[in-house]
Order: C-alpha cells, then sequence, then structure tokens
C-alpha cells in the first residue's frame, strides 16, 4: 500500500472528509441564503423608493397637471444615478424622461415589469436591465419609474463569487488539515506498530513511544507501555522460577537416580536393598514436599485464592499451628509458647495463612533450636503470637537463635535461598517464600525483627482483607 494510500484509509482522515462536506454543504446553503435574501432585499428596496415616486409624481400631475410633470420629470431625469423616468402621451410618444428604447409593448400593460431598456444619452450602447413600473395617468397620459438592475445583478454576483471561493479555500484547507493530523497520527500509530513489532519478535523491552501531550494516543501508549512493564516483569519472574526449579531440583533427582543405580550395582542381600529402596522413598517425599510448596506459591501468586477469602480468626490458627507443632519442639527440648487468647478476626484464606505461620514456627524450631545453649538455665523458647494492631492483624514468630543478619533479609523470602549457616538442617528454601507470597496476597507483608537475640518473623495482614486497587 502506497503512503498516500494508507493515509486516506485512516478513520481520522474519512472523519475528516465527512466534517469536509458536511461543512462546506452548510457554508454553500449559508452563503445562497444569504445571496438570495440580499436580492431580495434589494427588490423590495427598489420597489418601496419607486412606488413612493409614483405616488409623488402622481400628486405632482394632480396638482398641477401634464406640463408641471413634465418639467418636474425632466429635472429628475437629468439626475445622475440609475433611477428612469419616462411620461407619454396615450400614443406612446415621449414627453420627457431618460428612457430611449424599451422592450416592445411594456408601456401598454400598467404595472411592473422586469425589461431590457437603452438610455436616451446612450441610445447605441448596450441594453441594460431595469425594473420598472407603467402608471396610468387620469387623461391618458403615461408615465414610467424604474431603476437600472445593474447594480443589484452585480451585489450578486459579488456575494455569489464570494462565496463559491470562501468554499473552496474551506475545502482545501480542510483538505490540508485533515491530509497534516492525519500525517501526524498516522506517524504516532506507525511507531506504535513499530514497536509492537519487536516486541512480537521477543523484545519485551521495547516501549511505546509518548509524546507527551497527554492526548488519547498518550494515555493508550501509557497504559499499554505499564502493562507491558507488568508482563515483563511477570516474565522475568517466570523464568527465574523454572530456572530455579531446574537447577534445584535437579541436584536431588540426579542424587536419587546415582543412590538407586549404586545401590543396584552394589548391594548385597535384601537387607542392603531395603535399606536403598527406603532411602528413595525419603528422598521422593522430600521432591513431592518441594513441589507442593512451588505449587502453593504459584497458587499464592496467581491471586486466584483471592477467590477463596473468607473471615476467620487468626488466634485460632495460631493455637492449631501451636498444638501441631507441640510434640516437635518438645522433642527437641524447646518450649513453645502460644499467646493467642483474645480472637483476631480478619479475611483472607484460612490455608494459605496457616501454612504460612507453620513455616514460621517450623524455621524457628528448625534454626534455633538444639545447639542454643539454654540462657540463664532456661532452655530455649519459641512465642507464637497472634493479635490486632489497629487495622491490621499480626502473626508473630519469635525465637532465640541466630536470627538473619540485616543485609540477608531481602534475600530469604526468595525462592531456594538458604543461608550457608543453615545447610546442616533438611530443607528446600521455600518456606519464606510461600509466607512472603501469601502476605502480599492478602495485601500484607512479611517482616523481620530482631528479637535480641534471635529472630522475630511478622506477618502482618490487613484485617478487612486484600483492598482491590483497581485491577
Ligand atoms: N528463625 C530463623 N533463624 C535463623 N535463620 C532462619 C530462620 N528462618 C529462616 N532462616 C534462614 O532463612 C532461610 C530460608 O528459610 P526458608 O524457610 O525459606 O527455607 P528453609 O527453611 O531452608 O527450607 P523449607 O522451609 O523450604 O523447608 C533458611 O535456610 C535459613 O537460613
Ligand atoms: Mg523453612
Amino acid at each position: 500500500m502506497t503512503a498516500l494510500g494508507k493515509l486516506f484509509r485512516t478513520t481520522t482522515f474519512k472523519l475528516t472528509l465527512v466534517y469536509l462536506v458536511v461543512f462546506a454543504l452548510f457554508a454553500a446553503f449559508l452563503l445562497g441564503y444569504f445571496a438570495l435574501n440580499t436580492r431580495r432585499l434589494i427588490n423590495e428596496q427598489i420597489t418601496d423608493t419607486i412606488n413612493a415616486e409614483v405616488t409623488g409624481l402622481s400628486e405632482q400631475y394632480r396638482q398641477g397637471g401634464i406640463r408641471h410633470l413634465v418639467v418636474v420629470v425632466d429635472a429628475r431625469a437629468r439626475r445622475p444615478g440609475s433611477s428612469l423616468y419616462l411620461v407619454t402621451t396615450f400614443a406612446g410618444e415621449a414627453l420627457a424622461g431618460n428612457v430611449g428604447t424599451l422592450a416592445p409593448g411594456v408601456l401598454d400593460a400598467p404595472g411592473w415589469a422586469e425589461t431590457g431598456y437603452r438610455r436616451l444619452d446612450d441610445a447605441e450602447g448596450p441594453e441594460h436591465h431595469a425594473l420598472v413600473r407603467v402608471f396610468q395617468l387620469p387623461g391618458g397620459f403615461r408615465m414610467l419609474v424604474g431603476r437600472d438592475l445593474d447594480e443589484r445583478e452585480r451585489l450578486f454576483r459579488i456575494v455569489l463569487d464570494t462565496g463559491r471561493w470562501s468554499v473552496v479555500i474551506v475545502i482545501v484547507l480542510g483538505l490540508l488539515g485533515g491530509f497534516f493530523v492525519t500525517r501526524r497520527v498516522l506517524r504516532r500509530v506507525d511507531a506504535m506498530t513499530g514497536t509492537t513489532r519487536t516486541i512480537m519478535a521477543g523484545d519485551l523491552s521495547g516501549r511505546l513511544p509518548v509524546a507527551g501531550s497527554g492526548d488519547e494516543i498518550d494515555r493508550l501508549a501509557e497504559n499499554l507501555n505499564q502493562m507491558l512493564e507488568r508482563i515483563e516483569a511477570l516474565m522475568a519472574g517466570m523464568r527465574e522460577v523454572s530456572d530455579n526449579i531446574a537447577h534445584d531440583l535437579k541436584t536431588p533427582l540426579t542424587r536419587l537416580r546415582n543412590r538407586a543405580e549404586e545401590a543396584l550395582r552394589t548391594a548385597k542381600g535384601e537387607g542392603e536393598y531395603r535399606a536403598a529402596i527406603e532411602h528413595t522413598i525419603e528422598e521422593s517425599d522430600g521432591l513431592i514436599r518441594t513441589f507442593n510448596a512451588l505449587l502453593m506459591i504459584a497458587r499464592a501468586e496467581s491471586g486466584h485464592a483471592r477467590d477463596d477469602m473468607s473471615e476467620f480468626d487468626a488466634a485460632e490458627i495460631a493455637r492449631d499451628v501451636g498444638e501441631l507443632y507441640e510434640p516437635l519442639a518438645e522433642q527437641k527440648g524447646i518450649t513453645l509458647k502460644i499467646e493467642a487468647a483474645t480472637p483476631a478476626p480478619v479475611k483472607g484464606n484460612r490455608e494459605l495463612v496457616s501454612q504460612a505461620l507453620a513455616n514460621l514456627v517450623d524455621n524457628a524450631i528448625k534454626y534455633a533450636g538444639p545447639g542454643q545453649p539454654p540462657v540463664n538455665g532456661v532452655p530455649p523458647e519459641i512465642v507464637v503470637r497472634a493479635f490486632q494492631d489497629g487495622e491490621r492483624i499480626l502473626l508473630t514468630v519469635a525465637d532465640g537463635g541466630p536470627g538473619i543478619p540485616a543485609a540477608d533479609r531481602p534475600r530469604v523470602v526468595e525462592r531456594f535461598v538458604r543461608l550457608e549457616q543453615s545447610r546442616s538442617q533438611p530443607g528446600s528454601g521455600l518456606g519464606l517464600s510461600l509466607a512472603a507470597a501469601v502476605a502480599r496476597l492478602h495485601g500484607g507483608e512479611l517482616r523481620f525483627e530482631d528479637n535480641k537475640p534471635g529472630l522475630k518473623t511478622i506477618i502482618a495482614l490487613p484485617r478487612g482483607g486484600p483492598v482491590h486497587s483497581g485491577g
């Protein structure tokens, strides 16, 4: 398609054309109406003057007879201007006036007529046009009073010509305007199309150009850019997740496979086979746990879990989780203290919040447990609390362990991140990721504080559930 063809096919140009046609028609109608009305007005004026003159001259005739009329008409006929006069006998013989020849028969019909004529002083010249009134005087004389119409026609033509040119200029200017506006719009749309092509080709970093005029195209571009930014972030996140998964699941799977192979090669007797199989099951359980954790994080991050929210008591969750981990804590010689006596109602996804809190308690038991010398003879203690704080509900888990250095805190919520010091403990580095994702899902946050000594992890959730910010 040629550039011009493309231009003519744009909506902007078509709209311009429609407006132009409507406007030109309207302008033509308006100017035509104006011209006709001007002509009518001039006609009216001429008739009025002629009528007044006929009345005046008839009066002169009535008062002074034909002689007096002839003198008066002679005098008037000599004045320069477009007025026409003629007084004749019954037979048509001219007595006074400035009209030389008339179209035949005009004098015989009293009343109004538009006729061609020649002036007495310009008998050889071109014929002119006039509006005349023929009047029968008592006594058989005839009188004609009229006005030359050339002026009227000239004026009419001037108005018509002006009108025609105005319409032509309007159309030309309109077309030029439409052309330039369309070209501007087209250029911007073309730039956008170019960018979308690069994006479609896989380069998500492209952004649509924004002219900065704040018009509708800019707004569209800004919105699309925001969308692109979001998509890019999501894609980056997905890529990271899949990379992580590939990397972090590959190791245990390879280990699992190698152990099985080794057992097959070297194991002697049923006992050793049994041990190898038990080991395989254990490792597989670990993998399944990791998969489940990943799935749960994905669920929390997708936002679908937002549709599955109800009112529940966070204090009750704290008590349930406490009860669940009580045996494990006891086994490790840790005191697990639950402080959640007063109800703390909150709107959210009960299952996910439970799991998030369980992950925090699990960490506390894992990392702040045995090995920590009893402080003043008191065994290590973990305090789980659930309470309301203004418009928020807080779930906190405080331990007396080594804590997480401030510099590492942003990092530990990422998937598969485990600190060097905790490598001796089992785990896949997904527990805090889920807690953080759950907090985000609810419009809340996961915070770390220093428990001096130890770590205090806080899940803060808005009481009324997530606030939908329009999207
Ligand atoms: N209470 C804590 N005290 C000290 N370090 C902690 C504590 N909680 C978490 N960490 C550190 O943060 C890291 C990430 O924790 P996270 O719960 O995400 O993973 P994990 O416990 O290693 O594995 P998972 O929870 O998936 O079994 C841990 O490996 C540990 O280094
Ligand atoms: Mg954990």
